[in-house]
């Protein structure tokens, strides 16, 4: 049986790329996706969200979560991704359907399948905080959460111990990594091991297929981002290793730690804190995916995209 999965993007070219893999994936059940605000504004990932979804009109359509737009996004040290999120290929605004609260759709798609749904947290932890706030009882009914971003040892990006997603939001980064419910976290350390140089765009699904026309659109602006911003000449797809987690988790090394999240230093907030004392005074509360076997990541990952090629 395919496995039920939500994913809760804030789309983002990485964002984008895992959507474009999961929407295709036999072995998953994309029962909603729902947008956040984070790589860009909230009513920006909506947009984003539903005209990706619409031009890949995957064989089973999710139902689809707007983004609250009464969450307060810092200033960004730097935009990896291009005014429109998706490396400026501008997509038409395509009202898809609904207009339901992303909050809402995660809600109402847990209790409808108690138990059998992974949430894959693909941005901000926004919108899964203001689920267990809304419903406490939830954690219950919950199968996984599985959280892209963090850092296993304060190597950050949003700042020097931070990742983005949850310098986008420490309250509810800490709020979910409080919560008792089977978590894993794929740390920047992790996903940032799997990297892709210019020869990815030779390896992407052909133009003539939608889902390659979005990769081959969007990918030259992440290199060249990744080049001019990070003097780097390779990519990371954070979003996209953390999919191959859900996908693939013999791929990974897994450890389960005692962490924390601080929301009020003024240099660490967003900090993910773990608990390595000799004698750990803090309970385990987290798994965490230290390592990958990048070559084999990086294979599940184009053959991911060759899949979303081939489906459209
Ligand atoms: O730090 C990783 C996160 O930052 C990813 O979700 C990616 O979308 C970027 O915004
Ligand atoms: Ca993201």
């Amino acid at each position: 049986m395919p496995r039920k999965v939500i994913l809760d993007l804030d789309p983002g070219i990485d964002d984008a790329v895992a959507l474009a893999m999961a929407l295709f994936d036999p072995r998953l059940d994309v029962v909603a996706v729902t947008a956040g605000g984070g790589n860009v504004p909230p009513e920006q990932a909506t947009a984003n969200l539903q005209a990706l979804v619409g031009i890949l009109d995957p064989p089973r359509l999710p139902r689809l979560g707007v983004a609250p737009d009464d969450t307060v996004r810092p200033e960004k040290p730097f935009n990896m991704h291009g005014t429109d999120g998706l490396g400026g290929i501008d997509l038409p605004r395509a009202r898809l359907h609904g207009g339901h609260v992303s909050e809402k759709v995660i809600w109402e798609t847990i209790h409808a399948h108690p138990r059998e749904v992974t949430i894959i947290c693909l941005g901000p932890l926004t919108n899964l905080s203001r689920v267990l706030a809304r419903d406490p009882a939830i954690v219950e009914l919950i199968g996984e959460v599985v959280i892209a971003g963090g850092t296993a040892h304060g190597q950050g990006n949003a700042t020097p111990v931070v990742d983005f997603n949850f310098y986008c939001d420490p309250p509810a980064a800490r709020h979910v990594i409080r919560e008792p419910m089977a978590k894993t976290l794929v740390p920047l350390e992790t996903t940032g091991q799997v990297t892709f140089g210019f020869d990815l765009l030779d390896q992407l699904p052909p133009e003539s297929s939608r889902a390659g026309r979005i990769l081959r659109g969007m990918l030259p602006h992440a290199l060249r981002a990744h080049r001019q911003i990070l003097g780097r000449e390779e990519i990371c797809l954070h979003d996209v290793a953390a999919l191959v987690a859900v996908t693939n988790p013999e791929l990974f090394e897994r450890v389960t730690v005692a962490a924390d999240v601080e929301t009020g230093g003024e240099l660490t907030a967003g900090m993910l804190v773990i608990d390595r004392r000799t004698v750990r005074q803090w309970r385990p509360n987290l798994d965490i995916l230290t390592s990958c076997d990048v070559a084999a990541v990086q294979d599940c990952i184009l053959r991911g995209l060759a899949a979303a090629g081939a489906g459209t």
